[in-house]
């Protein structure tokens, strides 16, 4: 007897499977005929997922596009003024209430994990306290991480050092930086060694914004992977953003790879963000913006697709879909093989999962009943439709039901238009 089953869904690996839950665990992945359930979810020949998760965002400046104006150049550094703007007159409600309404967003489209990095440069560390709430409110269906993110930098803003190590004591889980937003390479490289020390002593993992510029020479990721092998940290560290690796010079990064790979370090590129603030100085050839990911990969180091922004100072579009991630990444990176346009959709599902090092995660027997069942066949297919999260579930529960798009497209005296290309039994 089970409390839940999600019927002849396919697995990504082409798996056709009923899937068994009782409780918050699945219980059972096999051909469940004739057993019974409280519920029942038919999902014959759907695309059944793990759910999507999110390794980069900013949950304190999501859905704030507009206030008090727009970011008019579209630059990082004009949208990290625009921010410092923004805290002098948002309030802690506020603020609350717009992570509220993204979590909602990120339910409905089977985005149940989020790691969001908090800005720790605000003396009252309003932002800090909200998201410790906001926490706690979506624990039930949201795995939520915190990252202690000295926006204004660790030593460049002069209480950003003390206010980390306050938001950490206050119970936010990861230790952040911006190494290329110090004043210098010196102070960048600096920052990473005594963030990873903070990190080590408290037995914390660390995510930084690593290199997130167009300058070959902004290498503090070769210190964050140095420091995280002799700090022990392996596995532990993220390095978010990454771009500077697209103009290295090719030797240097003949030798980086491997340091990185030996110190098992998570990338997070986010390719709807990068693509729109790199290459902002140059004129042509103009630079794409996204770190070096299939190198990155093909030395074993686990890459995951991240998010960062959605309608803030630094992006005025997004909707809480990791497949419009994955979709542009998939672009960008030029990943259009069938292979590589698997890996993408991984990228947004088991590579972030491991990179937030999440416990549980899968769809596999005592695995959490966490899942999302998508209008589409395979995951090449989700990612070409962005398909409709038609089922969401976590923890075992039912939380959101989205209608097939085509079930609604009706063309004069034709019949409806069906975009999928695996048809449904
Ligand atoms: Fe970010």
């Amino acid at each position: 007897m089970f409390d839940l089953i999600v019927k002849g869904g396919v697995l990504p690996d082409g798996k056709r499977v009923d899937i068994g839950i009782v409780g918050n665990t699945i219980t059972a992945i096999d051909v469940l005929n004739g057993a019974e359930a409280g519920q029942t979810i038919d999902a014959t020949g759907d695309l059944v997922s793990p759910p999507f998760v999110d390794p980069h965002f900013h949950l304190d400046a999501t859905l704030s596009y507009g206030t008090p104006r727009i970011n008019a150049s579209g630059t990082l550094l004009e949208g990290i003024g625009l921010w410092g703007e923004l805290k002098e007159v948002m309030t802690q409600d506020d603020m609350v209430a717009r992570a509220l309404t993204y979590c909602d967003w990120a339910a409905s489209m089977g985005l149940l994990a989020i790691r969001s990095h908090v800005d720790v440069c605000d003396d009252r560390l309003l932002g800090v306290e909200a998201m410790l709430h906001v926490r706690d409110k979506v624990k039930d269906y949201i795995d939520l991480q915190l990252v202690a993110f000295p926006q204004d930098g660790f030593y460049r803003d002069p209480t950003a050092r003390n206010n980390t190590l306050r938001a950490l004591d206050m119970g936010v889980d990861i230790v952040g930086g911006i190494p290329h937003f110090e004043r210098t390479m010196t102070d960048g490289a600096a920052s990473v060694k005594e963030l990873c020390e903070i990190a080590a002593q408290r037995g914390l993992q660390v995510d930084m914004h690593c290199d997130e510029t167009d300058d070959p020479m902004s290498r503090h990721i070769e210190t964050l992977s140095y420091e995280t092998q002799r700090l022990g940290l392996h596995g532990r560290v993220a390095g978010s953003h990454l771009t500077s690796m697209h103009s290295m010079d090719n030797y240097y990064v003949s030798k980086l790879l491997p340091l990185m790979a030996e110190a098992q370090i998570n990338a997070i590129p986010n390719p709807l963000i990068n693509i729109v603030l790199q290459g902002r100085h140059d004129t042509y050839p103009k630079r794409r913006g996204l770190t070096r990911v299939k190198e990155m990969q093909a030395h074993g180091i686990n890459v995951g697709w991240g998010q960062d922004c959605v309608l803030d100072p630094w992006y005025s579009l997004g909707t809480a879909d990791m497949l419009d991630v994955a979709f542009m990444g998939l672009h960008v990176a030029q990943m259009t093989s069938p292979p590589e346009m698997r890996t993408c959709f991984d990228m947004v599902t088991t590579h972030n999962a491991k990179t937030m090092n999440l416990p549980e995660y899968g769809l596999t027997v005592g695995a959490k009943a966490s899942l999302v069942v998508l209008d589409a066949g395979d995951p090449i297919e989700a990612l070409r439709l962005r398909a409709t999260r038609l089922f969401v579930i976590a923890n075992g529960k039912l939380i959101s039901q989205t209608p097939r798009a085509d079930a609604k497209v009706t063309l004069a005296g034709r019949p409806p238009i069906v975009r999928r290309r695996h048809q449904i039994d």
